[in-house]
C-alpha cells in the first residue's frame, strides 16, 4: 500500500472517532426536548427494543453455526403459516427483554394467538409493544436479509377478556413505530412522530450509532415492489397499474419477500410497496397492527403515505388483533398512481351498475 493511501486511511479512522456518536437513546430523549418521564419511557423503551435487535442480529450472523437456529418448529401459528424456529427465538428475546423493562404490561406478536400479559409490570408498565419478531421468515434457511417490525401504544382502557380490543384503533395513536433490518449491516430505523432516523448496529461497540436524521422519501420513484406471481389472483385495478409500469419507462421490479427490506428501499431511494388482497385472501397477508401500521407510521412521518386502497391506511380501524389489510406503500406520487387506478375501476363499476338498473 502506498504512503499516501496509508495516510488517508489513518485520516478517515481518525476522524471516525472525532465523530460525534449519537446514541438511540440519547437521540430519543434530544428529539423529545424533554428529560420528563414521558421522554424517559420512550428513551427507555427505544433502547428495549435496540437490545432485543441485537440479541436477534447475533444469533443471525452465526444462524449457520449454531445448533438449532434454521428450519421450521413443526408447528403453525395462528396465522396458519409453519413456525421457523427463528420466529420463535425472536418472539422469546422481546418477552424476555421487555420482561425486565418494567414498562410494558402486554406485548401482541405474529406468533401468539393472544397478547402476552405480563402481570408484575402492569401496575406501571403503560405501553403495549405489538411486533413481528423476524419478517420476511422465509429468507432466514437462505441467508438473505429478514426484519423485525415494532410499534408501541399507550395502554388505554381495559381488556377483560385479554383479546387486545382496546387495541382496535387508527394507526394514529401509536407513540413510536419502526423496524430492524438484518442485512449486511443491522440498522434500526424508527420514529417517534418527529421525522424517521436510522441508526446502525457498530459490532465492535455494541451499539445503535446514528447514521441519518430526517430521512425524507422521494416524491416518486422507479421502484414498484409486488409479487407479480399473483397477477390473476387480483383485481382488475391492480393488473392495470401493472401493466401500466410495464409500458412507460423508468420503472423496475425490486421484491425481496421481506417487507422490511423492500420498504428501506423504497424509503431511500422512492417508489411504491403493493400488497393487494387476492381472490383467496381479499384483505391480502399483511396484518395491520403490526406490519401495516407501523411501517405507515414510519413513511409518513418520511413525507410519504400509505393506503388500503380505500382509506388512508393510518385510518383503518381493526376488529381483531392479527388483522389483514391490503397494502399501498410509499412514495406520495406512485401511491397516488395505484390509487387512481382504483378509483377508475370503482367509478367504472358504479356506471356500470346504473347502466343496468
Ligand atoms: P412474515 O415472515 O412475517 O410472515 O412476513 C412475510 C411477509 C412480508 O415480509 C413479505 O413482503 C410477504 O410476506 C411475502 O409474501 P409472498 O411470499 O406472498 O409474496
Ligand atoms: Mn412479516
Ligand atoms: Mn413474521
Amino acid at each position: 500500500m502506498a504512503d499516501s493511501d496509508t495516510a488517508s486511511l489513518e485520516l478517515s479512522y481518525d476522524y471516525a472517532l472525532d465523530r460525534d456518536c449519537t446514541t438511540l437513546s440519547r437521540h430519543v430523549l434530544q428529539q423529545l426536548q424533554s428529560f420528563g418521564p414521558d421522554a424517559q419511557d420512550l428513551s427507555a423503551l427505544m433502547s428495549r427494543i435496540a437490545l432485543a435487535a441485537k440479541l436477534i442480529s447475533r444469533r443471525l450472523s452465526r444462524a449457520g453455526l449454531v445448533e438449532g437456529a434454521l428450519g421450521f418448529t413443526g408447528d403453525i401459528n395462528v396465522q396458519g403459516e409453519a413456525v421457523k424456529k427463528m420466529d420463535l427465538f425472536a418472539n422469546e428475546v422481546f418477552i424476555a427483554v421487555f420482561k425486565q423493562s418494567g414498562l410494558v404490561c402486554r406485548l401482541a406478536s405474529e406468533e401468539m394467538e393472544k397478547p402476552y400479559y405480563i402481570p408484575e409490570n402492569c401496575p406501571i408498565g403503560r405501553y403495549t409493544l405489538l411486533y413481528d419478531p423476524i419478517d420476511g421468515s422465509s429468507n432466514v434457511d437462505i441467508n438473505l436479509n429478514v426484519g423485525s417490525i415494532f410499534s408501541i401504544r399507550q395502554q388505554s382502557g381495559d381488556d377483560p377478556d385479554q383479546t387486545g380490543a382496546d387495541l382496535f384503533q387508527p394507526g394514529h395513536r401509536q407513540l413510536a413505530a419502526g423496524y430492524v433490518l438484518y442485512g449486511p449491516s443491522t440498522m434500526l430505523v424508527y420514529s417517534i412522530g418527529t421525522g424517521v432516523h436510522a441508526f446502525t448496529l457498530d459490532p465492535s461497540l455494541g451499539e445503535f450509532i446514528l447514521s441519518a436524521e430526517n430521512i425524507q422519501i422521494p416524491k416518486h420513484g422507479p421502484v414498484y415492489s409486488v409479487n407479480e406471481g399473483n397477477f390473476w389472483q387480483w383485481d382488475e385495478a391492480i393488473r392495470d397499474f401493472t401493466r401500466y409500469v410495464h409500458r412507460h419507462e423508468g420503472y423496475t421490479a425490486r421484491y425481496s419477500g421481506a417487507l422490511v427490506g423492500d420498504i428501506h428501499r423504497i424509503l431511500l431511494q422512492g417508489g411504491v410497496f403493493l400488497y393487494p388482497g387476492t381472490l383467496k385472501d381479499p384483505e391480502g397477508k399483511l396484518r395491520l397492527l403490526y406490519e401495516s401500521a407501523p411501517l405507515a407510521f414510519l413513511i409518513e412521518q418520511a413525507g410519504g403515505s400509505a393506503s388500503t386502497g380505500l382509506q388512508p391506511l393510518l385510518d383503518a380501524i381493526p376488529t381483531h388483533l392479527h388483522q389483514r389489510t391490503p397494502l399501498i406503500i410509499g412514495s406520495k406520487e406512485d401511491v397516488a398512481l395505484v390509487e387512481s387506478f382504483i378509483q377508475e375501476q370503482s367509478l367504472n363499476e358504479r356506471d356500470r351498475v346504473m347502466l343496468n338498473s
